[in-house]
Parts: structure tokens; C-alpha cells; sequence
């Protein structure tokens, strides 16, 4: 609770001491619960925060990574409490309750099960593996100085497995591994008309308005068959077998549900693929946000002098972010119509990520949530994305276990996000499982 109302909002400059003293906040309870070698890295943005315990140089090494920073709360008003100052409640999704506030799901509340399982192990002397944690402050924000970290401390990283909790279960009574991440390539657009904001009655008509043209510019992103239309941009797809997709479809499901929940009448992607399919296996393109013009109270009659689009687009294994964003760049560039100037400004962006189900990593959280759940996880692909893990495969050679305990209804990146009482404690019931049979599976292997 006391780690959920500090607001360590990466994203905004206005929260870098917060930030700061969460990074601090995590390596006191490192420090708590036994970890050596505990220390604050700071980067050129926010701090990193290491610790470890070795306990033999013969005992595999599991390296726990999460991130402490969080998306910002807005808009504000649509939190039933605010999101910084946390309380449980109950949902129907949790009847035994749940934790609202900002990072309750993502990714404080998670981060913190692995401090309280490790912590259970080590003080009853009974750490099957060597621990290192690596919890970061930038995930939120593209992990912009992780990377850098990741290559200038190889040795300090070495580990025989990433696991991560940063990811969903389908439901609490349908335990799953996540074994598929899209890439992201986000970019801001600016379209550029007249020198000034003009007045829309004695120029409108003649002047083109450089918010109806970026709507229209948009628009033409996806064709009637919710394909996006930039050039290039399936080419390195990878089409799936039917049988691969017909495995994952077996998922449960339920379209009316989905539709209910998000109080829509029906879905919209493209076509040829299911819900299953669209949000996990299929590249996409939205627009986070759209702005231009007067947006103030009342009217004003303006014909603007610019438009501006935050857009991103997921990825799937095979396309390069940055090869996308330069499609998108020169796709849009070439859209473009006389009247208007564009610019791209590329943000960050980072790989798609899959992870074998013939790992020992992934046959120990197999077991390990098949006995804490009663019931054996099946593997899913998820939609979201967490660049690193792409990244520590290329850097360090390490694989990593994607073993969330969230709820996609958990709300994370929006108002009112939570994180079941049950699924915080199922994650406690489960880490020290995977870390023993990881541990005695690796043995097996020698
Ligand atoms: N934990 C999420 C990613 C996630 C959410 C994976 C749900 C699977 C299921 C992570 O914190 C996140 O939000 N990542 C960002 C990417 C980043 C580069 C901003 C995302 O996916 O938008
Ligand atoms: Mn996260
Ligand atoms: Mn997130």
C-alpha cells in the first residue's frame, strides 16, 4: 500500500523525486529481505534498482525483472478514488477483493509478490536458486536506459532465466503462461496548413484545414477490410498454420462478454481473424490521441493552423520496429496532399517477443501454477508489449518466463485500475514453486 501512493509517474517530469523515492522504497525492501549487493543505478532518466542473493555458484540463477514506474492516472475524474491513495474493494471479477490504484496490476503490485515470495524462502533458509532482481523505472516509457544498463553490466545480469510478472492470466479459474508479446512503433504525426490560425469564415472553404485533412489521412490507414494500407507493412508477417490458430482459439472466449463488458455492440478489426487472433497474432494501428484546434469552452471559429496524432502501431514477430516506423514515415509522407506539410517524429518502439513451451523455464511455471491453481495453464499470446525481453535475448543470450497473474479486466493504463486480492496471492503461492522446480528440473538436466 505504502509503494502504491507514491506516484511514480515516468512519463512526467513533475513526478522524478516520486520516481526517485519509489526506486528507494524498493531497494529498502530488497535490503529487508535479505538481498546483498542491493543498489540504486541511476541513468540519465530514472534509476534501475539491483539486488541478489548467491547462494552456490552450482545452483542455477533466476533473475526477477518488473518495472516500479506507472502510466499517468488521467483523466482524474473518472477514478472512483483517487488513484494514489489505494483501497480494496470488491468486483465481480474478485469477490475476495481487490487493490485499486495506479501499478496495483501494473507492475508494483507484481513486482512486490516476488519480494514477499523471495523473502518467504530466504528467511526459512530455503532458496533453491541463486536471485537477482532488476526492477526498473522507464518501462512505461520505452525501457530508454535499460538497454544501455543491459550492455554495460553483462557479467552483473548473467542468469539462467528471466521471469517476469508483467502479464495476464485468462481468468481466475483458467491459469495461462503468456508465450507471445507484439512489438510497438510509436510515432507523433504534425500536420502543417497556414502560416496562422485563420478565421474559418473568411478563409474557410479555400484554405485547407489541417485537422480535417489529418482525420482523412487517417482514415485512409486501414481499407475496408481493417487492413492497414501502409505500404510494406505486412510483408514480413508471418502466417500462422491453421492448426496453430486453431489451438489458440480454443481459449474460452465469450464475444457477448467482451462486447458487454466494454459496453460496445460490436467489435471491429480485421477481417479473417478472431478477437483471440486480432489482439495478440495481427499487427494493428490506433491513434492514442488526436489534437488541434479550439478545445476550450464554448465556440470558436477557427480553421486551425496545425493538427497533431499520436500514433502506434503493434507488431508482430519478424517486423522491425524501426523498418515500420520508416514505412509509416514515407507512406505518410507520400499521403499527403499539396496543401499540407507533414512531419514524423518517431518515439520509441521496440520487438515483438516468443517464448518456447519446451524450456525447462517453462515447464517449472507450468508445474508451479498447475499446483497452486489446481489446474495445469495453458500457453496464450498477448497483445501488450514489454520491449526488454526482446532485447535481453539479444544482449545477454537469456530467455525469459512471462508468468503474470493479472486480469485483462484489471483496468491497467486506466481509471480505476486494480489487482485481485486472489490473484496477488496466487502469484506468492507460485514463485517459490518455479523457483524449486526450476531449480531441481536443471539438476535433473546435469
Ligand atoms: N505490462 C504491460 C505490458 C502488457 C500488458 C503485456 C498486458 C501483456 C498484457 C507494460 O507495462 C506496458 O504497458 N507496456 C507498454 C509498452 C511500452 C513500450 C510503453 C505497452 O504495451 O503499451
Ligand atoms: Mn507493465
Ligand atoms: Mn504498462
Amino acid at each position: 500500500m505504502d509503494l502504491l501512493r507514491i506516484p511514480s509517474i515516468s512519463a512526467d517530469s513533475r513526478f522524478k523525486e516520486d520516481v526517485k523515492k519509489t526506486a528507494e522504497s524498493i531497494a529498502d525492501h530488497l535490503n529487508s529481505i535479505g538481498m546483498s549487493k542491493v543498489e540504486i543505478f541511476p541513468t540519465e532518466g530514472h534509476p534501475i534498482v539491483y539486488g541478489e542473493k548467491i547462494i552456490s555458484e552450482d545452483k542455477p540463477t533466476v533473475m526477477i525483472y518488473g518495472h516500479y514506474d506507472v502510466q499517468p492516472p488521467d483523466p482524474l475524474d473518472l477514478w472512483d478514488n483517487p488513484p494514489f491513495e489505494p483501497i480494496i474493494k470488491k468486483t465481480e471479477a474478485h469477490p475476495q477483493g481487490a487493490i485499486f490504484a495506479r501499478g496495483s496490476c501494473d507492475d508494483k503490485g507484481q513486482v512486490f509478490m516476488h519480494i514477499k515470495a523471495i523473502e518467504i524462502l530466504n528467511s526459512m533458509g530455503e532458496l533453491p536458486c541463486n536471485v537477482k532482481f532488476l526492477i526498473e523505472g522507464e518501462e512505461e516509457i520505452g525501457s530508454r536506459n535499460l538497454e544501455t544498463f543491459v550492455k554495460n553490466h553483462r557479467d552483473l545480469l548473467t542468469s539462467d532465466i528471466i521471469l517476469v510478472s508483467d502479464t495476464s492470466i485468462v481468468s481466475n479459474d483458467c491459469p495461462s503462461i503468456t508465450v507471445g508479446l507484439r512489438g510497438l512503433s510509436y510515432l507523433e504525426v504534425e500536420v502543417v496548413g497556414p502560416n496562422r490560425d485563420l478565421h474559418s469564415g473568411v478563409y474557410g472553404g479555400a484554405v485547407a484545414n489541417p485537422v480535417n485533412v489529418l482525420c482523412q489521412m487517417i482514415a485512409s490507414l486501414h481499407d475496408e477490410n481493417g487492413k492497414v494500407t501502409v505500404k510494406g507493412f505486412y510483408d514480413k508477417v508471418e502466417e500462422l498454420s491453421a492448426e496453430y490458430r486453431n489451438e489458440m482459439n480454443k481459449r474460452p472466449f465469450s464475444y457477448e462478454n467482451y462486447c458487454k463488458d466494454l459496453e460496445i455492440n460490436a467489435t471491429r478489426g480485421e477481417n479473417g481473424y478472431t478477437v483471440i487472433e486480432q489482439v495478440s497474432i495481427r499487427p494493428t494501428l490506433d491513434v492514442n490521441g488526436i489534437w488541434g484546434g479550439y478545445i476550450g469552452e464554448g465556440a470558436k471559429t477557427v480553421l486551425p493552423s496545425k493538427a497533431f496524432a499520436k500514433i502506434s502501431m503493434r507488431l508482430v514477430p519478424h517486423q522491425i520496429s524501426s523498418e515500420i516506423t520508416e514505412l509509416f514515415k514515407a507512406h505518410f509522407e507520400a499521403i499527403a496532399p499539396e496543401c499540407v506539410k507533414v512531419k514524423v517524429m518517431p518515439h520509441h518502439g521496440g520487438e515483438a517477443a516468443v517464448v518456447s513451451t519446451e524450456s525447462i523455464g517453462y515447464a517449472a511455471a507450468s508445474k508451479a501454477m498447475e499446483e497452486a491453481f489446481g489446474k495445469k495453464p495453458i500457453p496464450t499470446r498477448e497483445g501488450g508489449s514489454i520491449p526488454i525481453v526482446a532485447m535481453f535475448k539479444k544482449i545477454l543470450g537469456t530467455d525469459t518466463i512471462l508468468m503474470g497473474f493479472g486480469l485483462d479486466s484489471d483496468a491497467i493504463h486506466s481509471p480505476n485500475e486494480h489487482y485481485g486480492i486472489f490473484n496477488y496471492l496466487k502469484g506468492i503461492d507460485t514463485i517459490p514453486r518455479f523457483h524449486q522446480y526450476f531449480a531441481e528440473m536443471n539438476e535433473g538436466k546435469v
